[in-house]
């Protein structure tokens, strides 16, 4: 079997773009690894493509399905050998965990922290909710604070079920933090610890499919958000976002992963920032692990796993790199209503 028919198949039985490279990428992880999550996340493909990938080496006789495990046939290893493929290593660097930050000066900031998310409320299938890590929450706080984007700063933060705006709040270092989340328990969540810790925090309750109040508009230096990750959705945080920046200068931190978006995709959201006035400053790849949720037997890629497991809730497979962008020109964004499902595209994979 070619490589090349199997990422054919890919595009046509799912509509996902894919290449040669890409089916590559699934042999390495397989090779490196016989656990169906660490082989979604080496893949860095979009899961669905993943596991069409699987399944195609399944036929191939190229690996086997047994206990709930990828094992990588005789026959496997021989082709993998051929073709020059080589397990897949990380090589993250254990300290920094990749991230490149040094977090000691945070440790009182992330006790803090892990002191009010003890209560937080539980991620939402409704609205495609996943939180991460909270030393994720505490590094995207370090980051901004390295970067220039938190003290004395004017932040908005668009969704924030990974509670964001409670960690910059903590730091005292803004000048001014506000939340938006479209679920009433965030809301509430958010509200309550400000109150209870006395923090310069807004909340309120807006979903992004609608346009930013004018009140909101061109108002802030830093903006943060973790985009749902179908194009339209993407574009409806990135572009509120951007809109809410006074001007050249400021920045926006945002998420992204690649297993709900393919390269194609990226290409896409890529551009999409760079036309709105934006230039991409900063790219860590695998920068936020994601806590698994609790619909993940019920998600969109669940059905097409050729093994079935649920992982442990701090297992972690699912990350994304963040990306900053600094506006160089006045933002080029139409602040219009984003009608229907924004959720939801032909990558979609935990929706
Ligand atoms: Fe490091």
């Amino acid at each position: 079997m070619e490589l090349k028919a199997i990422a054919r198949r890919i595009q046509e039985k799912h509509g996902i773009p894919a290449t040669e490279r890409d089916v590559v990428r699934v042999f390495s992880a397989a090779l490196a690894s016989p656990d169906i999550w660490r082989i979604v996340d080496l893949s860095e493909i979009p899961v669905l493509a993943t596991c069409e990938v699987l399944r195609a080496f399944a036929e191939a006789g190229w690996v086997e399905f047994i206990n709930a495990r990828v094992s990588v046939t005789e026959d496997g290893k021989v082709v993998a050998e051929s073709l020059g493929i080589s397990p897949a290593k990380e090589l993250r660097c254990p300290r920094c965990r990749g991230r490149g930050l040094e977090l000691t000066p945070f440790a009182t900031l992330a006790q803090e922290f892990h002191e009010l998310a003890k209560n937080r409320p539980e991620a939402s299938q409704e609205f495609d909710q996943g939180y991460v890590t909270e030393e994720t929450t505490v590094a995207r706080a370090a980051l901004l604070y390295a970067r220039g984007d938190l003290v004395g700063r004017e932040i908005l933060v668009l969704g924030d079920d990974d509670l964001v705006s409670l960690a910059l709040a903590l730091t005292r270092l803004p000048r001014r933090v506000v939340a938006l989340d479209v679920d009433q328990r965030i809301v509430h969540f958010l509200r309550e610890a400000a109150r209870e810790k006395s923090l310069n925090l807004e909340v309120h309750e807006h979903d992004l499919r609608d346009p930013l109040p004018p009140e909101l508009l061109r108002r802030f230096h830093t903006f943060a958000c973790d985009p749902t990750e179908s194009y339209r959705g993407y574009l409806a945080f990135a572009q509120r976002g951007l809109s809410a920046l006074r001007g050249p200068g400021c920045a926006g931190y945002l998420g992204l992963t690649r297993l709900e978006a393919s390269l194609s995709k990226w290409r896409q959201i890529q551009r999409a920032l760079l036309e709105a006035g934006a230039v991409i400053t900063d790219l860590f790849p695998n920068f936020h692990d994601y806590v698994n949720w609790p619909y993940i037997e019920t998600m969109r890629a669940w059905p097409h796993l050729p093994v079935k497991r649920v992982p442990g809730k701090l297992e972690i497979w699912y990350r994304s790199a963040l990306i900053r962008v600094e506006l160089v020109e006045e933002p080029q964004v139409e602040n219009v209503r984003y009608a229907g499902d924004i959720f939801t595209d032909e990558e979609a994979a935990t929706t």
